[in-house]
């Protein structure tokens, strides 16, 4: 498919030549999914679409622009998200970006309203399928290869929800209270990274509230933090409804109301300036902005493109079989044998897959494979028989049923007696997750359990394959399976890439990015999601997902980071060399099976011992991939930032690098640590200034006013012994520690008194880097 496009603008825009009207319409939508133009200011309009995995391409009316959500022209669904994820794979990401931006700009869209960002804060939210990973590292190397995909294709992508928009429930209304340490360590750390580092051409605010302040009225995060902080020079476009007061809005940072409100808000715009109530030159800024974001955005035109339907199918093929994550294969199972054998395929789903998730990123396929006909396809002297087993009424978009399938698991029964293995597909229905709403369970429907229990008792050799846009509980009965896999929502090839995988032409290499637990009631944010009255308060902090299974020493069904392959890998010879700013750790990665594979290497720090604040035991550092071939060694390096140490110290109102040994793990999972090394870092030094409500141990760790107030304590002990004697005894130094100087100050064996303190205070703030003191 080709398209003729026009040129790009000759007259460079300017807000300047337009009229107080002409600039507040700019700052709302035309149309559901386009922008305003001016053509005179040189300004033109930007269509836009969903995303983030696929085209959801608008069909306009033509009467006004509004948009049948319903009936989206065919376009190519590659793997969502939470398939994305499981890849560890920013080149796949980029690549699949790549050919999104192609199939947008061969239909005229020039911004894609993705990738998503959000971090899987509870494995019950909605969208989790529309979301990377519970880590902000992988999710800001997967979103920032999507970013830049688009952008080097020339389509805007729209970084999404920004922020912490962590659940559907009350989505349009909550507040996610969230302290700042956890808001900067996991919820902003992804968009902070791709903004500074890939820098998105437009942000989208999400529904939400954070700490009380809408999101679309939140200036501290729209202006402080966006773009003071982190630089952002592009547009913040609403969700789609987000906006409550426009004008607070628009004073806040946020540039485009979407959709737009038929001139509605535009007029309270244009009455708040001529009223004095709205300084003109924010809007000004907002039309600067929209002007900017719709030039670079008509860059994408000038190339015109290219969309093959078939290339683009293969695309989505290949990327779902790197998101294919082989969770368990005792006694190989896996792969069946294509040549020889006889397989029952057992379940719905085989035949009429779950490939995406329900809600705005909905795509309608240019095609469908299904597992069943795939495998079909891929037998070569096997045979390959079906039964449904259980029901899919309506297709995806509807339930499972939850009529008595008994007639079909009898003959799904008999079926898998008399093959030789049971290939089971189980999974999640539209109505059990979609945006617009949570999960209350984790569970998989009744009929399927119980359907696999029986399956299992007429066969032993059981794979289950799952497919699913959430984790769902597996610890009750994967102990009763050989072999399985979690398939996700694979996107519209995903059929073919699992009937690679189980006969082998494609060896897995996909690694979890979310943790799969035994319960529910284990997960880190249970007692606290999804809130109420209005209010979700994030009472674990930092500790989400894996950060917190481990700190709370939980045992999980599989860890994050975890994925199987037909072959296996042995690290040896770790090496961490440490420059000024960065560390480059390097491990030899050997292939010791018999097929070729790829190994997801991934890097964790702990530390510092004796840190300052609660730290989840292991955090993702880096990540890497290898292909080996069977017998074949490799050195994988990675570099890791110095700054990737760091904390968010709320009280500094910065990200600190606290000194000290630090564990360096590479592993093949998050519980899976093959190699390790220790690194002394030098720690930043504090931006708090000392003063007498200091502790002693806040005195002692600083760099100017330890030394002084260590040198006050040796010299009373030259002296008399006393209270120097008490900093020796660890009982009695553990029980000073605590306690502020001024108190200490005021015993009488003190080494300072209480006149001693400024003095002291003052010498300290010498050579102390200002911060907020
Ligand atoms: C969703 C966004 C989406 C927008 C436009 C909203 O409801 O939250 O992700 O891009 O609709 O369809």
């Amino acid at each position: 498919m080709t398209q003729q496009t026009p040129p790009p603008p000759a007259v460079e825009p300017s807000a300047h030549r337009l009229s107080l009207t002409e600039k507040a319409s700019l700052t709302s939508g035309a149309g559901d999914f386009v922008t305003a133009a001016a053509p005179e200011a040189g300004i033109p309009a930007v269509t836009m679409s969903d995303g983030p995995h696929g085209l959801r391409l608008p069909k306009e009316s033509g009467d006004g622009g509004q948009v049948d959500l319903h009936s989206a022209a065919p376009a190519t669904c590659y793997p969502p998200a939470v398939a994305l994820g499981s890849s560890w794979d920013p080149e796949l990401a980029h690549r699949v970006a790549g050919a999104l931006a192609d199939e947008a700009t061969a239909h005229g869209v020039r911004v894609l309203l993705g990738p998503g960002i959000n971090i899987k804060r509870s494995p019950l939210c909605g969208r989790n399928f529309e979301y990377f990973s519970e880590d902000p590292l992988l999710t800001a190397e997967l979103g920032g290869a999507m970013v830049r995909g688009l952008q080097e294709s020339g389509v805007g992508a729209a970084l999404k929800h920004y922020a912490a928009n962590n659940q559907e429930t009350d989505r349009m209304r909550v507040s996610a209270d969230v302290d700042e340490r956890p808001l900067r360590e996991i919820y902003l750390r992804a968009f902070e990274r791709i903004v500074r580092r890939d820098r998105p051409w437009s942000v989208m605010c999400s529904y939400n509230a954070v700490n009380g302040t809408p999101l679309s009225e939140n200036h501290r995060l729209l202006t402080d933090i966006l773009r003071t902080e982190w630089g952002f020079d592009g547009v913040v476009m609403s969700d789609w409804g987000a906006v409550r007061d426009r004008v607070a809005a628009l004073r806040a940072g946020l540039d485009l109301q979407m959709p737009g409100t038929h001139g509605r808000t535009d007029a309270e715009v244009v009455a708040a300036v001529t009223a004095g109530e709205l300084d003109e030159s924010v809007l000004d800024t907002s039309v600067e902005r929209l002007a900017r974001f719709a030039r670079r955005t008509a860059g994408g035109e000038r190339s015109g493109t290219r969309m093959s339907v078939d290339e683009h199918h293969r695309l989505a093929g290949e990327a779902a079989d790197r998101c294919v994550v082989l969770l368990k294969n005792e006694r190989d199972l896996l792969p069946l044998d294509p040549t020889s054998g006889s397989v029952a395929v057992i379940g719905e789903l085989a035949r009429t897959p779950r490939y995406q998730g329900a809600g705005s990123s909905q795509v309608t396929p240019t095609r469908l494979d299904t597992p069943l006909d795939s495998l079909r396809e891929l037998a070569d002297g096997a045979r390959v028989d079906f039964a449904p087993g259980y029901t899919v009424p309506g297709g995806a978009a509807t339930a499972l049923a939850a009529e008595p399938t008994d007639g079909l698991g009898d003959e799904a029964v008999r079926l898998a007696a008399a093959c030789d293995t049971a290939v089971v597909f189980l999974g999640l229905s539209a109505a059990d997750e979609s945006e617009g709403f949570d999960r209350d369970h984790i569970d998989l429907p009744d009929d399927q359990l119980r359907l696999l229990e029986r399956l299992v008792a007429a066969n032993p050799r059981v794979a289950v394959v799952l497919s699913n846009g959430g984790v769902v509980r597996t610890g009750p009965w994967h102990g009763t399976v050989p072999a399985l896999v979690e398939g996700w929502l694979l996107g519209q090839a995903g059929g073919g890439a699992l009937a690679r995988v189980l006969f082998g032409a494609v060896n897995p290499s996909g690694k979890l990015a979310e943790t799969v637990p035994l319960r529910l009631e284990d997960s880190p944010s249970h007692l606290s999601f999804p809130g109420e009255e209005g209010h979700v308060r994030y009472g674990e902090g930092v500790f989400v997902g894996y950060r917190g299974y481990d700190a709370a020493a939980r045992e999980v069904a599989f860890p994050f980071g975890h994925g199987l392959s037909y072959t296996a890998f042995a690290y040896t010879g770790m090496r961490v060399v440490q420059a000024r700013d960065a560390f480059s750790v390097s491990v030899t990665v050997t292939n010791t099976g018999r097929i070729p594979g790829r190994e997801v290497v991934q890097i964790y720090s702990s530390g510092p011992a004796g840190s300052t604040v609660a730290r989840p035991p292991r955090e993702l550092r880096a990540f890497a991939s290898v292909s080996l071939a069977p017998g074949e060694s490799r050195e994988v390096t990675v570099e890791v930032a110095r700054g990737e140490l760091a904390h968010y110290s709320a009280r500094e109102g910065a990200w600190r690098v606290e000194g000290g040994d630090y564990n360096i793990e590479a592993g093949s999972s998050s519980r899976d640590i093959r190699q390790s090394a220790v690194v002394g870092v030098e720690g930043d030094p504090s931006r708090i200034a000392l003063s007498g409500r200091s502790t002693i141990a806040e005195w002692l760790n600083h760099p100017v006013g330890g030394p002084l107030l260590m040198e006050r304590f040796l010299a009373a002990r030259a002296e008399a012994g006393a209270a120097a004697g008490a900093m020796e005894d660890p009982a009695m130094a553990r029980f000073l520690a605590g306690m502020p100087l001024e108190v200490i100050a005021e015993f009488p064996q003190s080494p300072v008194g209480p006149e001693g303190v400024a003095e002291l205070t003052a010498l300290a703030a010498v050579g102390t880097p200002p911060g907020n003191e």
